[in-house]
């Protein structure tokens, strides 16, 4: 058998790693708390759940979905972004619901990339960005996202004759894995470069509802010019704790979105329909399930925070998202620290390098882990930190 080259030299992804370690130790009957992955474990709110399974009994939600979805899906989108972010969108035409965000996320490039292109990518970032770039045969640019530039781009630092073949740009805040946000100072400065360069701008967008301290994330399509140039990708599953049910949305400018619709109705065949119900009433239903998640999220990242820094590594509050980005202590590389976590105390933490090389010396740990094994994790730590009693000295 010959495996696809453009297969076999893609990284194994970053979780599949991870969770393959955990797998390992628990099959050992050993016990592992993971502060691994960004997976709400709060359920789907309740009202969300009874409109899905009602809408599962329904025969007509039994057959092919539209490839562009419900047009009422489409609407609750569109007035969703409205009441939330004042931004207008054409369902019909500026609104494209998605198999969660790293449907398009994975699939757009292929919508952009010729032969030699490149794109501008976030590092640390998701992963799915680099790769996808170059699953479409594309290069990607890495931007890098530093502390000391509060781990936005310096789109000065981009060299021309790169940004003169860039397609495209990724961008995204609330950032993961860093936890940084964006304003709208800065997505206004990012619609200029986009218009000098003649680059489109992809702004994913999944953490905006996950916020803490009573602050509201922007949305990249409230900046000047944001349509002309540019999309967001969206997502329910962060907002609403729908990871398992996979619906996201594309919005933005007419063009990106049509070629997107055009590539995906050739891919897939759309959104299981009851599913589609469920992100209607996710959207246009009671809303005050968000702050009570943030509350919970709230206080686990103050948990989490204190303790970190209590054993030494350093940390900045996250205004926003799912994720505490921590620094590494002297004498670690990230992946050092987190096997020494998952080796000695039981406890995963993601590895900063697995987002790129500017996220090395630096390790990620999610706040979507049930509070009773978010203090045993914490408290695990805290042996760790007893054990090794190193960083205090070293400092
Ligand atoms: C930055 C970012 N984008 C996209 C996704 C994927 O979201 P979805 O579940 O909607 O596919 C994630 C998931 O963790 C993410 O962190």
């Amino acid at each position: 058998m010959k495996i696809a080259r453009r297969i076999e030299n893609l990284p194994p992804y970053l979780f599949v790693e991870i969770i393959k370690k955990i797998n390992e130790k628990r099959a050992k009957g050993e016990e592992v708390i993971s502060f691994a992955i960004g997976d709400p474990d709060i359920p789907t709110p309740p009202h969300i759940m009874e409109r899905l399974c009602q809408a599962a009994q329904d025969p007509a939600n039994h057959r092919y979905p539209e490839s562009d979805s419900l047009p009422e899906l489409r609407q609750a989108v569109s007035k969703w972004y409205e009441s939330r972010f004042g931004v207008s969108l054409a369902p019909d035409k500026e609104v494209l619901p998605l198999i969660g965000a790293k449907d398009g996320i994975a699939h757009i490039p292929f919508c952009f990339i010729d032969p030699g292109d490149i794109a501008l990518v976030p590092d640390p970032g998701y992963p799915v960005y680099p790769v996808s770039t170059m699953l479409a045969g594309g290069t990607p640019y890495y931007m890098p996202l530093t502390r000391e530039n509060k781990y936005l781009p310096d789109l000065n630092s981009i060299p021309e004759d790169i940004a003169k073949k860039t397609k495209f740009m990724w961008l995204n805040y609330p950032n993961n894995p860093t936890g940084a946000v964006a304003d709208l100072d800065f997505f206004n400065r990012v619609v200029e470069y986009a218009q000098k360069y003649n680059i489109s701008i992809f702004h994913d967008a999944p953490y905006t509802e996950v916020a803490f301290d009573d602050y509201k994330p922007v949305s990249f399509m409230q900046a000047d010019g944001a349509n002309d140039v540019g999309i967001e990708i969206h997502s329910l599953s962060k907002t609403y704790n729908m990871t398992g049910w996979r619906i996201g949305m594309a919005v933005g400018n007419v063009e990106i979105i049509g070629a997107l619709k055009t590539l995906k109705s050739n891919l897939d065949s759309g959104i299981p329909q009851a599913i589609q119900y469920a992100a209607i009433e996710a959207l246009t239903g009671p809303q005050d399930c968000i702050q009570q998640h943030n509350a919970i999220y709230q206080k686990r990242r103050d948990l989490v925070v204190d303790m970190l820094n209590d054993i030494g590594l350093e940390v900045e509050l996250p205004k926003a998202s799912l994720y505490v980005w921590a620094k590494v202590p002297e004498g670690y590389t990230s992946i050092e620290l987190a096997n020494d976590f998952l080796e000695q105390v039981g406890v995963v933490v993601t590895p900063g390098i697995g987002y790129g090389k500017n996220g090395e010396g630096y390790v990620r740990l999610s706040l979507t882990i049930p509070d009773a094994g978010l203090v045993k994790g914490l408290s695990r730590l805290a042996g760790w930190r007893n054990a090794k009693n190193k960083f205090r000295t070293k400092r």
